[in-house]
């Protein structure tokens, strides 16, 4: 296992205070992403959990969900599937809508982006209060999909979102 990967990631993270709005933190994971090492390890500690689940979709959140969840999805020889924002995908979708912990907004999935019974994983960067999780998951539901697990980089325990999603399916690599 790769024991100093929480303090490395941690130590490249950039807390950047009142984006995008008043007395949000935004956890910057750009330097992250920016050295190709960590990067790297990044994405073996995130699949981790995950090999020899017969993974076959990776469901990657917009934005950042997709920069880690492209790579995750490779690496566990599965496929990726995008979940955006609403208007941004061009073929016919389904909706659901959530909460933010700074807004509300929707996601979208391509009607035909999972095949009945797939097993299936959720990324995203960060999990808040898991509004956006949780959307993500019914999405999944709804497409016919077996949701085995969530894999973020970032949680922020104090917003208790992995109440939500249910505690036995959420791995992350760093909490706050
Ligand atoms: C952030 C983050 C997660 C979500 C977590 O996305 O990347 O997707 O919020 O919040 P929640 O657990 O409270 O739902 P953001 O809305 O900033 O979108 P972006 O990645 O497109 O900037």
């Amino acid at each position: 296992t790769d024991t100093t990967l929480v303090a490395d990631v941690s130590a490249m993270l950039r807390d950047v205070p009142d984006f995008p709005k008043p007395g949000i933190v935004f956890k910057d994971i750009t330097p992250v992403l920016a050295d190709p090492r960590l990067f790297g390890r990044v994405i073996n500690a995130m699949a981790a959990p995950f090999r020899g689940q017969h993974i076959t979709k990776v469901v990657g959140v917009e934005a950042r969900g997709f920069l880690l969840g492209a790579p995750i999805a490779l690496a566990l020889h599965a496929g990726f599937v995008p979940a955006r924002k609403p208007g941004k995908l061009p073929y016919k979708s389904v909706v659901e809508k959530y909460s933010l912990e700074y807004g509300a907004d929707g996601l979208e999935m391509h009607e035909d982006a999972l095949h009945k019974g797939e097993r299936v994983l959720i990324v995203d960067d960060v999990l808040a209060t898991g509004g956006t999780a949780e959307a993500t998951s019914r999405l999944v539901k709804k497409l016919g999909g077996e949701l085995v697990g969530y894999s973020f980089l970032i949680h922020l325990a104090f917003l208790d979102g992995v109440k939500r999603l249910g505690p036995d399916k959420v791995t992350s690599l760093l909490s706050f």
